[in-house]
């Protein structure tokens, strides 16, 4: 039995992980040796409990206004200390995080194979998304197996050098953990979003967190949200604020007292993924939402100048904003005034999974270990 160890520190490689690891774990030829960096805590311990993850090594590297090389070199040092003693015939990483490239890095200085889960997403600029842009093409450089989400994620690879033998699209692995939690209907622990939930008015559900966009970008955000409910009583906007206390700091002053904000903790996925499916569309800047609400038929307003994830630009669904206050002000107000434009918008399509990525991604895995093999790719959405 081969022992592969899936290494990841926050929320979104979490979620992305969670039907990998169920999928390995369920495997004959694998055992899994679960490791987290704890880069992120409350918003990654949240995920594993929700699917039943329990670690098996956690380096627990948080510090609270983390720089990056903090992240990167307390991963790569705590990893130096488990590899000593813990040698995996493979290691799984996700996404762009730090966690995920200080842990490509680590196990390939041990001549561990790395497995790239989510791998060929370009922005095509290396300071947006920063750093996530750089750590994605650094771990692609040393990674043995790349398992691209789509077409356009596998010909960035393929353009950038990388051997298509070593490449398979697996479809991405939020749209099984998606499909796998937006059904059950789990109660809010937030009387005001059950309130919410009873009610039939607009919601608008808003997440915003980039390096990038913190500081003026940020502030500017919070005046346009401001004003939007000022302009729109009937509207009511939802903001489950990321932990990270600089945006919170940059935000939360400009939306206090506003009847129709509410602004919650981090909420639970099974949670977030109800308050996704009653919303009326979306304003964020997150990655993985723009993957999510599509599937959802949710229209998606993203407040970035350019995006790793063009296909549900391509389909319509998703419309980038950049962070201008003007701007968001403006087609928040067309998305709810002009009922053409949001229906144009509200198409569902999956151009990013069908729920089966888990299973090619361990088939490629196996395959790589020459136990099995891969089997049919992903096709689109
Ligand atoms: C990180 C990832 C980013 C990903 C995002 C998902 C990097 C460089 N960035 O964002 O790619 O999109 O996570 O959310 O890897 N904090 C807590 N508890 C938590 C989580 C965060 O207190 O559970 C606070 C800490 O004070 C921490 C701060 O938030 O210092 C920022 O966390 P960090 O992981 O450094 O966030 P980002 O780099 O913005
Ligand atoms: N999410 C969640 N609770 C929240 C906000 C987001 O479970 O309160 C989920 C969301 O469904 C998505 C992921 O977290 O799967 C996105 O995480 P984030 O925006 O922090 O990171 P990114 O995807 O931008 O890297």
């Amino acid at each position: 039995m081969h022992s592969i160890m899936p290494i990841f520190g926050t929320r979104p490689e979490a979620i992305k992980m969670a039907p990998v690891i169920n999928a390995l774990e369920e495997s004959p030829h694998f055992r899994c040796i679960v490791t987290v960096t704890g880069q992120h805590r409350e918003m990654l311990d949240q995920v594993n409990e929700l699917f039943g993850i329990v670690p098996d090594h956690d380096l627990n590297i948080l510090q609270h206004g983390q720089s990056l090389s903090a992240i990167l070199t307390r991963t790569v040092d705590g990893l130096e200390t488990l590899f000593a003693h813990t040698r995996p015939d493979a290691v799984v990483v996700q996404g762009d995080t730090t966690t995920s490239t200080a842990a490509a890095i680590a196990a390939f200085y041990h001549g561990i194979p790395v497995v790239h889960v989510e791998a060929g997403l370009r922005s095509g600029d290396l300071h947006s998304p920063f750093p996530e842009e750089a750590n994605r093409k650094i771990t692609s450089q040393i990674a043995s197996l790349h398992l691209a989400p789509t077409s356009v994620s596998e010909a960035n690879l393929i353009a950038e050098g990388i051997n298509p033998d070593d490449v398979v699209i697996t479809g991405n692995s939020v749209i099984d953990a998606l499909l796998a939690t937006v059904g059950k209907e789990v109660p809010f622990t937030d009387p005001r979003l059950e309130e919410l939930a009873a009610g039939g008015r607009n919601v608008l559900l808003v997440t915003t967190h980039r390096r990038e966009n913190q500081g003026d970008a940020m502030r500017g955000m919070g005046r346009a949200l401001a004003r939007i409910a000022d302009a729109e009583p009937g509207l009511v906007i939802v903001l489950p604020a990321h932990k990270n206390p600089v945006v919170r700091e940059a935000l939360l002053p400009l939306l206090e007292g506003k009847a129709n904000i509410i602004v919650t903790e981090p909420l639970p996925y099974g949670e977030f993924t109800r308050l996704l499916s009653l919303a009326r569309f979306v304003l964020t800047d997150s990655g993985g939402v723009q993957e999510e609400a599509p599937s959802l038929g949710k229209p998606v307003l993203v407040m970035r100048e350019n995006t790793e994830r063009p296909e549900a630009v391509a389909a319509g669904t998703v419309a980038l904003i950049g962070t201008d206050e003007e701007r968001i002000v403006a087609e928040v107000t067309r998305l709810l005034k002009d009922a053409d434009h949001f229906a144009a918008m509200a198409n569902a399509v999956n151009p990013y999974g069908d729920g089966k990525a888990a299973a090619r991604t361990v088939a490629a895995i196996a395959e790589l270990l020459g136990v099995g093999f891969r089997i049919g790719a992903f096709t689109g959405g």
